[in-house]
């Protein structure tokens, strides 16, 4: 019999296909990762991240009012502390005037409407260039969850929106949440780095900041101790349920385009809103390939973008995401 069903009318133009379209995306479903460094009117490219820079918190301002004039609601902030300042507890994780609570203040200051995510974890303060305290050899989890609690108290202080733990200690929401708390900080919220898996994505990351694991006896030479298997899955799931049950407010996922599959299951499995953040390496892989002429960077921009929503992200966190908003604004 002739086909009832033709799928392809719903496909025959832009019209139709706008109409039946599944997945909208926007500039505000993006969050703005940015890397913070010491000085003035500093501006230092980072190589391996075409068009990303480390910037001083003057430009930073800056940056971050572009980004509110783009329609992002929302910024992660990662700062890159001078050697001197590093030791293996991260005390100056929790300096009431460190570069991140002063960063805080002041965009929260020039920018009051902007969510302001800080990342928490002892990496760009810790000699070794690990997330928490090392200890004969070992990443020790429960005084890395006090130095991260101190640490989110201090975010809170300075005035961040929310605190974002992508540590993967076990424990540290629960133990976050109930500092957040008991010093009057309700409204502080956590996302949680919840499904965080120990990935190559991260290189360029770890060039940005210069907080690669150092290779050095008796120190862990990767994050595989605490960051989770690429292998698994019902892991990842297992991570999500327990961040909401100890009181997270969003879960991440992340890297993004290689996971997608542990987004979709985790968007079925719990009721809070789940972030995905599409990592450097993600970022780097397209600016390469487009720069040498081979794929068409805005086009697999927004491709991989819609398809991270189509996963079930509420928010992405991403490099594109000036670019992207520019774009979609147009
Ligand atoms: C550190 C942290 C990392 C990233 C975000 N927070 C690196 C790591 O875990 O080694 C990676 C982000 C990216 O690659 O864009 N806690």
């Amino acid at each position: 019999m002739f086909p009832l069903q033709r799928n392809r009318r719903l496909r025959t133009n832009e019209s139709i296909r706008s109409l039946v379209r599944e997945t909208s995306l926007s500039p505000q479903d993006f969050m703005l990762p940015m890397f913070v460094a010491e000085g003035k009117d500093v501006k230092v490219a980072i190589p391996s991240m075409p068009g990303i820079y480390r910037h001083s918190l003057d430009n930073t301002i800056k940056e971050v009012k572009e980004a509110w004039d783009l329609g992002i609601k929302a910024v992660n902030i990662y700062v890159k502390v001078s050697d001197n300042l590093k030791d293996n507890k991260g005390v100056e994780a929790w300096n009431k005037d460190g570069l991140m609570q002063q960063t805080i203040r002041a965009i929260k200051d020039a920018v009051p409407e902007m969510i302001v995510m800080p990342d928490v974890a002892l990496d760009p303060y810790s000699i070794y260039g690990h997330d928490g305290i090392i200890e004969n050899g070992q990443l020790i989890n429960d005084a890395t969850v006090d130095a991260l609690t101190r640490m989110s108290l201090s975010h809170a202080e300075a005035g961040a929106d929310f605190v974002a733990p992508s540590d993967m200690m076990d424990g540290r929401v629960l133990a976050i949440r109930k500092a957040l708390e008991e010093n009057g900080h309700h409204n502080v919220g956590i996302m949680s780095y919840s499904a965080k898996y120990a990935s190559a994505f991260y290189g360029p990351f770890r060039d940005a900041l210069d907080s690669a694991p150092v290779d050095s006896q008796n120190i862990p030479k990767d994050k595989k101790t605490y960051q989770m298997d690429y292998a698994n899955r019902i892991e990842g799931i297992r991570e999500a349920l327990l961040d909401v049950e100890e009181g997270a407010d969003i879960v991440m996922v992340k890297p993004g385009i290689a996971y997608l599959d542990i987004v979709r299951e985790i968007k079925d499995t719990v009721h809070v809103p789940v972030a995905v953040y599409q990592v450097s390496g993600e970022y780097a892989m397209v600016k390469a390939a487009a720069e040498r002429g081979w794929l068409d960077h805005d086009k697999i921009m927004i491709e991989q973008l819609y398809c991270i929503k189509r996963a079930g992200a509420s928010i992405i966190s991403t490099y594109f995401a000036k670019e992207a908003a520019l774009l979609l604004n147009k």
